[in-house]
């Protein structure tokens, strides 16, 4: 058979929903495209959209000071400087000035840039762990823990989202395995779940310790800048930042920008120097980027005020949501998500009459992301939206919820949509 032609029987979980946007306008709901500036309000096919599905958590992406440094940087810089990987000819003083700042404010000893929180991830844990070892990790990992995980030769167990007790039993069967093998135990987890919203129960894992030997990988994608008193993280917050071996963050999200970085003892990163192959055989991150990301670390530290705009409008949400009766579920951080119940049909109808009609854009999740019959849509508050989005927001949501509640969605297509 051929190969691109059975390929192409099953476009995939995800390319199994493009039909949506072949009956109706294209990059509807699959590869929109958002125009403007990146702020709340923003422009969908020609429309302004009040917009809540960017991970600009601190408002930095169109910061004045921050755009004024990328476009300095790049026009002193170039995007090619500097070639080759960091370990032959990649390296600068501004690289290794950015890991000395970073490891400053997550309270580590050191770190090493990473281009790019997915392959960073997946090639950390690639040079942590051999055969003879054994990893144990949260079921709801993000997808670049599970790829790393494909690449483990040894065992893996998994553990169901934050249940510790059932961590405990992943741990005595790790670690009997790890002592035959002559091995060690990795445990991965998140700060903060980008899905839910929870946050991982990094003190009990923690607590752990104190009975199995293990080291601790923490993701905190969507925790570093929005969680704990200085912005450090989930680890600040839960007050346990000491216990985590290796601290994990990417600059996708609050920080606004691209690369990752990983964080931990000296000397197990200077290990991880010379073996994370996704590094040593890349070209390393452009000078632009390390210096905006000099510049949006500089931010990130002395403006408490961003954070504290983030939360009020984290809180002013999630409260109208729940006063109004939603459910956001369990989150303990900016990830807000509303679960609805209906059908694949009811959730397209509903996020047109979103998009079209009541000029919100949210990014929708579907079944198998989340359980057939649930649709999710999912809020991601910033410091710089307002409390007038808010009460937008929470009254559009009043809106689809009544219609959804009576079976509009399901029996009338909205205005233009052909959906099968
Ligand atoms: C938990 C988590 N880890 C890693 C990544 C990947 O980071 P990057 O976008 O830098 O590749 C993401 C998302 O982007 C994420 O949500």
């Amino acid at each position: 058979m051929d190969l691109f032609e059975k390929l192409l029987q099953d476009k995939g979980p995800l390319g199994r929903h493009s039909y949506l946007d072949d009956n109706l306008d294209k990059n509807f709901y699959m590869f929109p495209k958002l125009e403007g500036e990146i702020q709340p309000r923003m422009t969908f096919k020609g429309k302004e959209v009040l917009t809540w599905s960017l991970n600009n958590y601190l408002g930095l992406a169109n910061h004045p000071e921050v755009r004024k440094v990328d476009e300095e940087a790049s026009k002193e810089w170039g995007l090619a400087y500097p070639m080759g990987a960091r370990m032959m000819t990649g390296n600068t003083q501004y690289h290794e000035q950015l890991e000395k700042e970073l490891s400053d404010f997550v309270m580590k000893e050191d770190t090493m840039l990473l281009n790019y929180g997915y392959q960073g991830v997946m090639s950390v844990i690639d040079a942590l762990v051999d055969r003879k070892d054994v990893i144990v990790y949260d079921a709801e990992s993000h997808a670049c823990i599970i790829d790393g995980l494909r690449m483990h030769m040894g065992k893996r167990f998994v553990f169901p989202h934050n249940d510790i007790e059932n961590l405990q039993k992943q741990l005595v069967r790790a670690t009997k395995l790890a002592n035959e093998n002559g091995g060690g135990v990795l445990v991965i987890t998140e700060g903060v779940f980008g899905m839910s919203g929870n946050m991982g129960d990094l003190k009990s894992i923690i607590d752990l310790k104190e009975k199995f030997d293990f080291r601790l990988l923490v993701d905190d994608a969507h925790g570093f800048g929005t969680m704990g008193a200085t912005g450090a993280g989930t680890g600040e917050e839960q007050g346990v930042q000491d216990g985590i071996d290796l601290y994990f963050s990417t600059f996708a999200k609050s920080m606004a920008s691209i690369g990752a970085f990983i964080s931990g003892d000296h000397d197990i990163i200077d290990y991880l120097r010379y073996n994370v192959r996704s590094q040593i055989f890349a070209k390393s991150l452009p000078m632009p980027l390390v210096i905006g990301n000099l510049k949006r670390l500089e931010l990130l530290r002395s403006k408490p005020e961003l954070k504290e705009n983030l939360w009020k409008i984290v809180n002013a949400i999630q409260k109208g949501l729940t006063d109004n009766g939603f459910n956001i579920g369990t989150t303990k951080s900016p990830v807000t998500p509303v679960f609805l119940k209906g059908s694949l049909i009811s959730a397209t109808n509903l996020v047109k009459d979103l998009r079209n009609n009541l000029n919100i854009f949210c990014s929708m999740i579907v079944y198998p992301v989340v359980p057939k019959g649930v649709i999710m849509l999912r809020i991601i508050p910033t410091a710089v939206h307002s409390l007038d989005d808010v009460n937008q927001t929470i009254e559009a949501f009043k809106s689809i919820k009544d219609k959804l509640d009576s079976g509009f969605y399901e029996e009338e297509a909205v205005e233009g949509a052909i959906v099968k």
